[in-house]
């Protein structure tokens, strides 16, 4: 018996030190130690043996065993440090490898413009507000003077969803819904920025676009205030050169109402083919509150008056960078956006 236990410590002894995987050394110990395994096989056979052999034998067996693990644990070792060199060689750093570009993202030129015009008028005291972008026939249309069959409903072409619910067409429903919130308090003085819809789609109009609707309502707030307001905005916005001019028009939730333009940011107002010769450009839509729109929405209009402007945000973005075509803006096209 110590013969056939000497051979099987001397084949497995070899094989561990011909076993080259971890894996290898599994199957030795399974097949020399295992609950199957050559050595437990021998082990089982003890029972008989003479009571003098057993002892020697089994002292024997057990050394045979102890000597087999160890030998099958120093190799698992010895692989593991040569796998982990092995590794680290193929893993050394290459130094004059080019690094990974990190292509840092930026704000959409909208988005520049837009918080542009809010820091002017945060500035100038404003505060925002936000209204909701699916909105009331009452307050996009019907509380700012726009009865139903008004013609000036013709000029904002609407998404409907119901005959009372659309999607809005102007900021200026925000007017009416800070004004019912407010009212009588006093001052307000509010920009209103947000998305607004309309059945427009080419080159100069989307059918989503953004505005930014301002308004402010206090004791003895005069046309001048507005020219004032306009002017530092337009300066701040565009340079400290630039005039504006204010020309008669009609909204139907101002009186007196202007539109306003700016003097031509390409030709300083020589007239070029930006601004059609005309020397000007128009960026927005401004008066002074109507007395029906205050009455309205809880402001007495004997006591208190006020301004309101509103101004497309593609309109003033395309005019301060040169965007020719208002579709660049939604195209998504990095080439074009990386640009600002
Ligand atoms: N809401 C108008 C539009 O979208 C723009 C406008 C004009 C807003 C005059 C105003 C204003 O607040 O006073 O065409």
């Amino acid at each position: 018996m110590k013969e056939q236990l000497q051979k099987i410590a001397g084949e497995a002894e070899l094989a561990c030190k011909n076993a080259s995987t971890q894996e290898e050394l599994e199957n030795i110990r399974v097949r020399y130690l295992g609950k199957k395994g050559a050595l437990t096989q021998v082990l089982r056979g003890m029972g008989k043996l003479s009571a003098e052999e057993r002892p020697v034998i089994g002292k024997f067996a057990n050394e045979v065993k102890e000597m087999l693990e160890q030998k099958i644990e120093t190799r698992v070792r010895e692989l593991k440090s040569l796998a982990k060199e092995m590794q680290i060689k193929k893993e050394t750093i290459d130094v004059t490898l080019p690094g990974v570009r990190f292509i840092a993202g930026r704000k959409h030129p909208l988005t520049q413009v837009l918080d542009e015009i809010k820091h002017i008028f945060v500035t100038m005291g404003y505060s925002v507000a936000e209204g909701p972008e699916i909105e009331l026939d009452y307050y996009n249309f019907e509380a700012l003077n726009i009865p139903k069959n008004h013609p000036a409903r013709d000029m904002q072409d609407s998404f409907y969803i119901s005959d009372e619910v659309l999607l809005r067409t102007h900021t200026s429903p925000v007017q009416i819904r800070v004004y019912e919130a407010m009212a009588p308090k006093l001052p307000v003085k509010i920009i209103a920025p947000g998305k607004v819809f309309r059945r427009d789609d080419d080159a100069t109009h989307s059918p989503m676009f953004h505005q930014v609707e301002g308004f402010l309502i206090d004791e003895h707030v005069t046309f001048g205030d507005l020219k004032g307001t306009l002017l530092t905005f337009v300066r701040k916005m565009f340079g400290a050169d630039r005039e504006i001019r204010l020309r008669p028009s009609y909204f139907p939730f101002t009186e007196p109402s202007a539109e306003v333009d700016i003097s031509c940011i390409m030709c300083n107002g020589s007239g070029c083919r930006v601004c059609s010769n005309t020397g000007w450009l128009e960026i927005l839509g401004s008066g002074m509150v109507h007395p029906r729109v205050l009455e309205m929405t809880g402001y007495d209009p004997e006591q208190v008056s006020g301004f309101a402007f509103g101004m497309g945000v593609e309109r003033i973005a395309m005019l301060k960078y040169g965007i020719d075509d208002l579709r660049h803006l939604f195209d998504n096209d990095v080439r074009f956006l990386s640009q600002f």
